[in-house]
């Protein structure tokens, strides 16, 4: 029973600070209200108990603070440990910040905190902290943030570790929220401004309840369940069918004539195993026979979902995410792709077209603002239509942040699938406060939040500009107490959204309301146009760059790396390659935020899209999961586009 990350990338811990976040919000935010203290002060256990078989016992061995910290010992499995009932204690729709010191008794490993959440007996594991090196010589706090966003039966919140049983302690457990405060009345609704095509949200089941509910429903005319169509949700498990997650929302929906985004019918994420698995339960290999297995189960589940839901999904995100512009025929190797070829997606238009004859079929995508990724879409779309695949609509999704991309290349997006019989819709839109994986702020700067409002404003004046094209424009979430930026790509506390954490307008609001009331000093133009000119070439930057190399947790055979590099330079990095020669013959397995190449013991870490750009004195990072036996030494030296970079 181990905790399921939602996404591998969830498991990436950054330290945020998000007690300090709440704390450091605007001047009239009250103390945050503390709804669970564990301290362990009073020689009990109070309440915790073990998982499983483990024992739980209040130690003076070792304390955080005061004198007393929860022992537990006897753990036979790296998902034994301690467990507290937060059923009744946590609110749906509420944003906690859950924090726990936590040291073990012997070694090293990796702790993470997680909520273990049960609707029907189905049980959901959710990652509030990811892996975080935690030893026995001192006291690691995991801190995050979680909404609870189901209707429950059970609910804890619990520790475990990665790799070994250690015995380990616990203490000064806490959870706090800051309350909301009531929605702004006296402020124009979002769909009342524009008015040139629905406007919608992202949504989970937090966002149908009392508060949040009123916001979404004042101000949207559109929503997309963020997770509860998908595939796991829908389907766990071979033909059972379950509308639990969903259909509260579309009813939700019904209920304010809000119009509904179906998200999504066929993705190579949040699909359960099972799916790619042939009849003797073995993972499908590319044969005739898997083929017609995986696309009978493919029909299987349009037909019953989108026959479930008939005409009150208007539109439908049939595939999403299925370009990828590395390969040389523009397709993500993904196991639709490598059993069905095109067939997958051949197959998914085609039925959703008959079980839903009046649902717009739209093919979604991320970085299509990025030239080679749009025009492999376009590429894709325009041979798919000329089959006579039933291709409506194109999705951008629009994941962006306070510096990227420009106006001109998102102008460059709508323009390229304009002419060729699709409508447009930005269906996943929200604007990060960080330029880099490295970031990490404890409180939004002022400065972040008025780029973002003004980069709001211009992406909003050039959507209404294309209104003929465009047909609904949605944000991926409703208020920033509950973003899965949050934790993607790493944990800490973003702000990208229309309303703060206490349900607010922010000036991103107004950006795309009345950008007269934008306020604030810091020039319009540094955030609205890009602040690098796409012509820079690859350099390292007028000689400087700077590389930090940690180990940021190790057990047995394996660990988890991160590199920082910083531009110390005058110029712009636009685009870097990052080259490194292990000592003792370490691999990296796995890498976040760029892609990695090894050959033999050099290694070559790309640029992802969002972070290859790198200002004088800015800085980009990539995590990674690497394996090692003997001895693992860090590498001593380090290139950036060839040029060798300061180790720090
Ligand atoms: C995200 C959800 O918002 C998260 O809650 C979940 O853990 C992972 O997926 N592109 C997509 C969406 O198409 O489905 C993703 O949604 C965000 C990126």
């Amino acid at each position: 029973m181990r905790a399921l990350a939602r996404l591998a990338l969830a498991t990436v811990v950054v330290a945020a600070p998000l007690a300090a976040v709440v704390a450091a919000q605007a001047a009239d935010d009250p103390t945050p209200v503390t709804i669970l203290a564990s301290d362990f002060e009073d020689n009990t256990v109070q309440g915790w108990t073990g998982r499983s078989a483990e024992t739980l016992a209040v130690s003076t061995t070792v304390a955080h603070g005061g004198a007393h910290s929860l022992a537990v010992t006897g753990r036979t499995a790296t998902w034994n440990g301690p467990s507290l009932n937060v059923l009744g204690t946590f609110e749906k729709g509420t944003a906690y910040t859950i924090s726990a010191w936590v040291r073990l008794a012997d070694g090293s490993d990796n702790a993470r905190l997680s909520v273990e959440r049960r609707t029907d007996g189905t049980a959901t594991y959710e990652t509030v902290v990811g892996n975080t090196a935690v030893t026995s010589t001192g006291w690691v706090q995991l801190t995050g943030h979680y909404t609870l966003s189901a209707d429950v039966d059970f609910l804890t919140v619990y520790v475990e570790t990665a790799s070994t049983t250690a015995s380990l302690y616990l203490d000064d457990v806490t959870a706090s929220y800051v309350p909301a405060l009531p929605v702004q009345t006296g402020i124009p609704a979002v769909k009342d401004v524009v008015t040139e095509f629905p406007v919608g949200a992202a949504i989970t089941g937090a966002e149908i309840t009392t508060l949040h509910g009123d916001l979404l429903a004042r101000h949207f005319s559109s929503i997309t369940p963020g997770n509860a169509l998908k595939w796991d949700a829908t389907e766990p498990t071979e033909n059972a069918f379950s509308y639990t997650q969903a259909d509260p929302l579309i009813a939700f929906a019904k209920a304010h004539a809000m119009k509904v985004r179906g998200h999504t019918l066929v993705w190579h994420n949040q699909t359960p195993a099972w799916v790619f698995q042939d009849a003797a339960g073995a993972t499908m290999t590319a044969t005739a026979e898997n083929k017609a297995l995986l696309l009978a189960r493919l029909e299987n589940h349009i037909r019953n979902v989108a026959a479930h839901y008939g005409d009150t999904i208007g539109t439908w995100d049939v595939v999403n995410e299925v370009i990828d512009e590395s390969q040389s025929d523009g397709m993500r190797r993904s196991d639709w792709y490598t059993i069905t070829g095109l067939d997958y997606i051949r197959t998914a238009f085609k039925v959703a077209r008959e079980v839903a004859p009046s649902a717009k079929l739209c093919i979604n995508d991320y970085n299509t603002n990025v030239a080679a990724k749009r025009d492999a879409l376009y590429r894709l779309v325009v041979e798919l239509k000329g089959e006579g695949v039933p291709i409506d609509c194109v999705g951008h999704q629009m994941h962006v942040n306070v510096s990227w991309p420009s106006i001109a290349d998102t102008e460059a997006m709508l323009r390229k699938f304009e002419g060729i019989g699709v409508e447009q819709q930005i269906t996943e839109m929200d604007v990060s406060i960080y330029t880099s994986s490295g970031e990490s702020f404890p409180a939004p700067p002022a400065d972040r939040l008025l780029s973002q409002a003004y980069l709001y404003r211009d992406m909003f004046a050039l959507f209404r500009k294309y209104r003929t094209d465009l047909t609904s424009v949605t944000l991926w979430g409703l208020a920033d107490d509950n973003t899965w930026l949050d934790t993607y790509p790493v944990a800490r506390k973003d702000a990208p959204l229309l309303f703060d954490t206490r349900l607010q307008a922010k000036s991103a609001y107004w950006g795309v309301v009345d950008p007269s009331k934008i306020g604030g000093t810091s020039s319009p133009s540094a955030s609205a146009s890009p602040s690098v000119s796409p012509s820079v070439s690859a350099s390292a930057g007028a000689g400087g760059c700077a590389v930090t190399y940690r180990v940021t947790g190790s057990w047995a055979g394996g660990f988890q790396g991160e590199v920082t590099i910083s531009n110390s330079g005058t110029a712009v990095v636009s685009g870097w390659k990052l080259g490194w020669q292990f000592t003792a013959g370490q691999t990296v397995a796995q890498l976040w935020n760029g892609s990695v190449t090894q050959s033999g013991s050099a290694v070559t870490v790309t640029n992802a899209a969002w972070n290859g750009t790198i200002a004088p004195g800015g800085s980009a990072s990539a995590g990674f999961l690497g394996s090692w036996t003997g001895s693992n030494p860090a590498p001593t030296a380090f290139t950036v586009n060839g040029a060798a970079c300061t180790v720090l």
